[in-house]
């Protein structure tokens, strides 16, 4: 099985236009396939620095880059730190950055790395395994309150409370150690009706994902210093695969290519704001048919692209 199919890989190459000479940032290295393509069309001496939270993927993706030698760089790091790590490159400026949100088919795959509902394992959902909060802390030892919130806010379960009562209830007997254990509980707190949409734990289990990885918390900033570092006319692509961090994304890019920023009531100018980005997709492109039918992970993919003023 291939570790990840990289979604919309010719209209990111089409937006980043990757050439000889430039500096590339993966945020999300993943299995490195935007990466390769990057690799291949800045011949023959663009550059990529590639980092990921897993280390798992960055061994990966180190070995299936390795015959591009030093034009490529695996760094194990959040993408909120991308500019210490740049800083510590001593690299200024980037041509271009590509961010491919969320996890890997790779992640959901492994069973071991209690990603899905769909395989029995421990729970867990770390995307990096070196961190000590897992998806089993998450579920057993926040507070009611806590769970509803984060079901709410980043599941947007409309179920949530039903879902949760059940989750402490069972939790008070013995703690919910499985993926499966979890789909169980939740399935059962799921009016039938509601099973249309999908799998009924499908929200919940992105909703802990997202607070194991803190995934949005950080996200607007870590896109905001991906911008500074860009060199005029380089170009920054983001793939976002739900409406949160699609929401963010939109929101971001509106404000940064906009020079106005002040309530539209006010007579004059007093944010003094400049646009840093001019955006290269008003809509975002969406993935084809064909690539859906190829791949059905791709389906809620959105790309958003702008370049730097
Ligand atoms: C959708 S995959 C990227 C796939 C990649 N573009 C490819 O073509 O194979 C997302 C990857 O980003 C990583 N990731 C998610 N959030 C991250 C973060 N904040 N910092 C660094 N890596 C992150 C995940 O571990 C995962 O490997």
């Amino acid at each position: 099985m291939e570790y990840h199919t990289p979604v919309m890989l010719k209209q990111t190459m089409d937006v980043l236009k990757p050439k000889s000479g430039g500096i590339y940032l993966d945020a999300t290295l993943g299995g490195g396939g935007h990466s390769l393509e990057i690799l291949k069309n800045s011949s023959p001496d663009g550059r990529v620095i590639g980092l990921d939270l897993d280390r798992e993927a960055l061994k990966h993706s180190g070995e299936k880059l390795s015959r591009f030698g030093n034009r490529v760089l695996t760094v194990h790091e959040n993408f909120k730190n991308a500019r210490k790590v740049l800083d510590s490159l001593g690299i200024q400026y980037l041509d271009g950055a590509i961010m491919d949100l969320g996890i890997s088919s790779h992640q959901i795959d492994e069973a071991c790395r209690g990603f899905s509902y769909t395989k029995d394992a421990k729970l867990d959902m770390r995307m990096d395994q070196t961190q000590s909060l897992t998806a089993y802390e998450v579920v057993n030892a926040y507070s009611q309150k806590k769970l509803e919130e984060i079901l709410y806010l980043y599941g947007e379960e409309s179920y949530a409370k039903k879902i949760v009562a059940n989750i402490i209830k069972a939790r008070a007997v013995a703690p919910i150690v499985t993926t499966f254990e979890l789909a169980d509980i939740i399935s059962k707190s799921v009016p039938l009706k509601h099973y249309k949409h999908g799998h009924p734990a499908k929200k919940t289990f992105q909703a802990i994902r997202i607070e194991v990885n803190q995934e949005l918390k950080g996200l607007e900033q870590a896109v905001k210093d991906i911008i500074d570092r860009l060199k005029k006319g380089g170009t920054i692509a983001v793939i976002t695969f739900h409406s949160l961090e699609d929401r963010i994304i939109k929101r971001l890019f509106k404000i940064e290519s906009t020079d106005c920023i002040c309530d539209k009531s006010l007579p004059i100018c007093s944010c003094y704001h400049s646009a840093t980005i001019k955006l290269l997709t008003k809509k975002p492109i969406l993935p084809t048919e064909e690539e859906i039918k190829q791949n059905p992970r791709a389906a809620s993919a959105k790309l958003r692209a702008a370049y730097k003023l």
